[in-house]
């Protein structure tokens, strides 16, 4: 299977024009290396001029609401997301769920929405700190919650991101989750998708890790092939760093 590596570029660039030029970027860089599948989740005002410069690369974006559409102020709905080609949905990062107030539930009713659709949620768990008991209550929390009622001939469409948020590059004192340790919560996710789901299921879904990947790094996270891609912030935001991360992956193979 090939890795996937997805862009979340967060509230940025801020304009237009750096962010087509960014998405050009991307293209070519994914253009070269097609053993690697690679998303981009730009701010929801790009999204149409960022689709019209990828062919190789996907579309993602960065939430989605649950509903089809209605009165709803402010919402972006997956029906919506989906007439634009949006293939991919980052749900429950820590930084809605911090900064916006997403709770476990909302969480839930997006992935439950996006599944029956036909979309691909990326959901995001993770603890905000190192600690291992809050490693693994904030995991089985928010994993229950969100995957609560889902049917498991849904769960081809499902990425979780293991996204520690002590590990995101713009938190305060930040630092890289060690593979090591990235792989020791991967193996409880799978743990936790076994008991809810069955072990065939839970061995199936895939799992990518997030937090300070750079160009650098990701080959420590994807060797083994037990994380099968990475989601990065900051790194995607510069276009040859990027273009090096994707060469990095290309050159491994998930499990
Ligand atoms: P950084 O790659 O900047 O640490 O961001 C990680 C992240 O939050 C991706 O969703």
């Amino acid at each position: 299977m090939k890795n996937l590596i997805i862009a979340n570029w967060k509230a940025n660039p801020v304009t237009l024009r750096e962010a087509v030029d960014l998405a050009r970027k991307t293209e070519l860089a994914a253009l070269s290396h097609r053993t690697v599948e690679v998303i981009v989740a730009p701010p929801f005002p790009f999204l149409i001029a960022v689709l019209s410069e990828l062919k190789r690369v996907k579309l993602g974006s960065q939430n989605a609401f649950w509903e089809d559409a209605g009165p709803y102020t402010g919402e972006i709905s997956w029906q919506q997301l989906k007439s634009l080609k949006v293939s991919y949905v980052i749900v429950g990062h820590s930084e809605r769920r911090i900064f916006l107030g997403e709770t476990d539930e909302m969480v839930g009713k997006k992935v439950r929405a996006l599944l029956e659709h036909g979309l691909k949620p990326v959901l995001c768990v993770g603890e905000r700190e190192r600690a291992s008991h809050e490693v693994s209550e904030t995991i089985a929390r928010q994993l229950e919650a969100a995957l609560a009622g889902v049917k498991k001939s849904l769960l081809k469409n499902l990425i979780i991101a293991y996204e520690p948020i002590w590990a995101i590059s713009t938190m305060p004192g930040s630092h890289p989750d060690t593979p090591e340790n990235a792989f020791q919560c991967n193996i409880y996710i799978r743990k936790i998708l076994s008991g809810m789901f069955g072990r065939t299921a839970g061995q199936s879904v895939r799992i990518i890790y997030g937090g300070s990947v750079n160009a650098n790094n990701i080959k420590g996270f994807l060797s083994g092939g037990h994380m099968q891609g990475a989601l990065v912030g900051g790194a995607s935001l510069k276009a040859e760093e990027f273009a090096r991360l994707i060469a990095s992956a290309a050159l491994l193979r998930t499990r």
